[in-house]
């Protein structure tokens, strides 16, 4: 099977990876991709954002499954023109990724299916805002209607600052406040089945103890021992069938990873928000932990065929992602910095280096975005994981790197109270 993975990140690092040790695998392409996903295939210089171009590259190469990582060329229809080549894609369609697109249209669709979430007004003038709020009352919770690159949710107790943030999107939805530790779930979805696998934890804000601004995600890691059992046959139940089967009576059924990003509440778990992909870097320790096949799995669920695959297995013991930033982040990032010691963790077993903001230049590694690069470990349990990451991180360098020294330290928002997550 030829794959091609769309995206330039740690999410697509980790698949081109995962899928390169699939023995049914027998060529791994990415677009634009990044120096990381250039070791395990072979990268193609095509715009991500360009569906027609996206098609034409899959037809070029021959490939049986293209799977697209990132939510903007989701959202923005890529997997469409693809699919319409005749070719496998893993991803959903345009209208399918308004899951993600849309925060109204994914609490809509959340209402219709009885789907346990957080209680919601759609808003788009001062007063209705000012009414949500007093309504829910704090901490208050307010989300820009779009795509915001994870910067477009506001969660405070100052009702000033929550206005100001509603004052400056052109629609908003103003929620109630779950209380709980937070996780994720990713779902292998057909459109009608949909496989789980391992929960995670993402680490969102920038600095230990979960201060600081929200970032795209500084550390993960996977399993999660202190979840109760039979959450994740809750959340299939409860959250997973529910919406698929209402998708699919919408005309748009859902192909691709439902990203189920959830609160464990005294109610039980209660949905935080959907995503039309994986996330990054909670996948990675998952996809770390991955024994059964990943391109077999993904091209079933493109095909429709998820129910002729066994569920996916892992490996005992943990995985644990620590992010490394650039300077500046996450309000800007510094580029051009000079990558070292990337290459003395290559040669580890059990540790590798995920590359997401990486560039190759004359002077070598440097960095080129906000995320630079993950160290990825696995390990008898968090606790060995662990140590052998931040083992990772201690070995690479660049001027300015900022990375939290507590990733996975104790399972977030189980011990250090919801209201500090991050
Ligand atoms: P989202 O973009 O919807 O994932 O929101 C970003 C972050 O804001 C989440 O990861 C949560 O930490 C927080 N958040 C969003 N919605 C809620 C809510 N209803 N209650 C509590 N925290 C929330
Ligand atoms: N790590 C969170 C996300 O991918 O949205």
């Amino acid at each position: 099977m030829k794959t091609l993975v769309i995206g330039t990140g740690g999410r697509e690092h980790a698949l081109a990876l995962a899928l390169s040790l699939d023995p049914a695998v027998t060529e791994v392409h990415a677009a634009p991709g990044n120096p990381g996903i250039g070791e395990v295939a072979t990268l193609h210089p095509v715009d991500l954002m360009d569906g027609a171009a996206v098609a034409a590259l899959a037809t070029s190469i021959g490939a049986d499954l293209v799977v697209v990582g990132p939510e903007a060329p989701l959202v923005a229809g890529v997997a469409d023109p693809v699919r319409e080549a005749g070719i496998a894609v893993f991803g959903p369609s345009r209208a399918a990724a308004r899951l993600e697109g849309s925060k109204a249209f994914s609490k809509d669709v959340m209402a219709s299916a009885g789907v346990p979430t957080a209680g919601s007004r759609t808003c788009t003038t001062p007063e209705e805002v000012a009414a949500a709020l007093d309504a829910f009352g704090a901490p208050y919770v307010v989300k820009d209607d779009a795509l915001a690159a994870g910067k477009g949710v506001v969660v405070t107790t100052d009702r000033d600052a929550a206005l100001a943030h509603a004052a400056g999107c052109e629609r908003v939805v103003v929620e109630e406040f779950l209380d709980g530790p937070e996780f994720s779930v990713f779902v292998v979805c057909d459109g009608i089945v949909g496989r789980p696998l391992l929960p995670a934890q993402d680490f969102k804000r920038i600095f230990d103890g979960g201060r600081g601004p929200n970032t795209g995600g500084m550390g993960s890691y996977a399993p999660l021992t202190w979840l109760p059992e039979g959450v994740v046959d809750t959340v299939m139940t409860a959250v997973v069938a529910p919406t698929l089967a209402e998708m699919q009576q919408r005309g748009a059924p859902f192909v691709g990873c439902l990203y189920v990003g959830l609160a464990l509440t005294e109610a039980g778990p209660k949905v935080i928000e959907f995503n039309c992909r994986f996330g990054d870097p909670d996948i990675q320790p998952v996809l770390a932990l991955l024994t059964s096949p990943l391109g077999a799995l993904l091209r079933a669920a493109a095909d429709g065929d998820l129910s002729t695959v066994p569920e996916p297995t892992f490996a005992e013991g943990a995985a644990v992602s620590v992010v490394m930033a650039s300077a500046g982040y996450p309000e800007g990032s510094r580029t051009g910095d000079v990558v070292i010691g990337t290459e003395t963790l290559a040669v580890e077993d059990d540790v590798d280096v995920i590359h997401a903001g990486t560039a190759r230049t004359d002077a070598g590694l440097v960095t080129a975005g906000g995320r630079v690069l993950a160290v990825r470990a696995i390990g008898s349990d968090v606790a060995d994981a662990r140590a052998k990451a931040y083992e990772g991180i201690s070995s690479i360098s660049f001027p300015g790197a900022q990375w939290r020294r507590d990733i996975a330290a104790e399972p977030l928002g189980v011990v250090e109270g919801a209201a500090s997550r991050g």
